[in-house]
């Protein structure tokens, strides 16, 4: 090939990223999940089963009030909001009570499971809820306020164009309330293709309702989490991986991963127009359980900032903000925030490796790197 012609394509092609980088750029973002990204839904609607998220030490490094987000501080779709130049989600909640829709709204809802409430009412585990709003009706609620985002479905097609839309995390408290009461990991594993195909069946609803920018989020390592070392500490050394996480948990949260990627690859076949990103939370965590003094989790990663003692700072009995519980002098030298949600400094981490593409396939800004 002729040499100007090759630099010629080169800078085309140089031109081109530049390009779709700020055609990249979306103007609203709709978010479903649970406490991974509830921005203040539960606590609008009362948070009966964990009033503590309503006052401080919760929102303490950021905000300094509690705003009903499960963190010292920003989460990871905050940070998104952020990189896109965009206001904090408004939670449903705030956006039926007259706050503005117009660059997005959080559906997600601390508690909530990907599978409906009848799901574990039918198994007569249904009182260990916090919430009924499941992923589901959290889609219906999306249903619900669409007419009053856009007129027709070229003025839809127009908005939820310009939109990015994450459809979890979710699926992570199905699996908690069943562990926490005792069940098995090879049960459990039966009903992950269930919770799968819940999020797939979402993500099919959104792609039909005209979302074509689509991220869906894993689960993060379980194994790793302090509320799930404490409740299932074990005297034997091999149920322990070298950074101190629990490997079976850590395994399990990997056999929801891979699925969900499988379900994703059938569905980007189904709608190829689309672009459906995969969220690795799972490995962006654990590049800094890996490598914690690299990262500034001085604190370590297996205890939680705020808690009630025993190893991991986490005691079912002395939970962050409730009596006899007390909060690290410094957040962001933790990973883990109460011991079943992270800091904001490990959601930042988080965050940028999605945005940056180190973390998400396809990169979610493709000209990041
Ligand atoms: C969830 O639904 C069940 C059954 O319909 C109901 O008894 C329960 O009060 C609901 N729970 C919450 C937290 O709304
Ligand atoms: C997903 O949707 C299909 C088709 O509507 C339905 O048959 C299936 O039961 C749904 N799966 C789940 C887990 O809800
Ligand atoms: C857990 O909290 C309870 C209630 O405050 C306290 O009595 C108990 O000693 C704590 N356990 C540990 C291991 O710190
Ligand atoms: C992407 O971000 C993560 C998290 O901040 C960081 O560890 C990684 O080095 C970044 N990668 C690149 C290529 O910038």
């Amino acid at each position: 090939m002729n040499k100007k012609i090759f630099l010629l394509i080169i800078l085309f092609q140089i031109f081109g990223l530049v390009l779709s980088s700020s055609l990249q750029k979306y103007e609203s973002i709709f978010n479903f999940g649970d406490s991974l990204s509830d921005t203040g839904n539960f606590l609008l609607s009362g948070a009966l089963a964990f009033p503590v998220i309503g006052r401080l030490p919760y929102g303490e490094t950021f905000f300094q009030h509690a705003t009903g987000r499960c963190s010292d501080g920003r989460l990871i779709i905050d940070f998104i909001a952020e990189a896109f130049s965009l206001p904090y989600l408004p939670p449903y909640l705030a956006v039926t009570e007259g706050q503005s829709s117009e660059h997005g709204v959080n559906f997600a809802f601390a508690g909530a499971t990907a599978l409906d409430a009848e799901f574990f009412y039918e198994r007569n585990i249904g009182s260990i809820l916090w919430t009924n709003n499941s992923l589901n009706v959290q889609l219906g609620w999306f249903r619900k306020l669409k007419s009053t985002l856009c007129s027709n479905k070229q003025a839809c097609d127009d908005f939820f164009g310009k939109s990015l839309f994450l459809v979890g995390e979710i699926g992570g408290n199905d699996y908690n309330y069943a562990f926490f009461l005792g069940g098995g990991i090879k049960q459990l594993q039966a009903t992950v293709p269930l919770v799968v195909g819940v999020i797939t069946n979402a993500t099919s609803a959104l792609i039909e309702e005209g979302a074509v920018e689509l991220m869906v989020p894993g689960n993060l390592p379980i194994g790793c989490s302090a509320v799930y070392l404490t409740l299932f500490q074990s005297p034997n050394k091999a149920d322990y991986d070298r950074h101190g996480c629990l490997k079976e948990f850590n395994a399990f949260a990997r056999y929801h991963n891979d699925q969900l990627k499988q379900a994703l690859t059938m569905l980007r076949q189904k709608y190829p127009h689309v672009r459906i990103i995969y969220a690795d939370y799972y490995g962006a965590a654990m590049r800094f359980v890996h490598t914690p003094l690299h990262h500034g989790f001085y604190g370590g990663i297996l205890r939680a900032c705020c808690g009630g003692g025993g190893p991991y700072n986490f005691n079912n009995s002395a939970r962050c903000g409730h009596t006899g519980s007390e909060v690290c002098q410094n957040p962001s030298l933790y990973s883990q925030w109460d011991g079943i949600h992270l800091t904001e400094a490990a959601y930042r981490y988080i965050a940028l490796a999605l945005i940056n593409g180190s973390s998400s396939t396809p990169p979610l800004i493709p000209s990041a790197l």
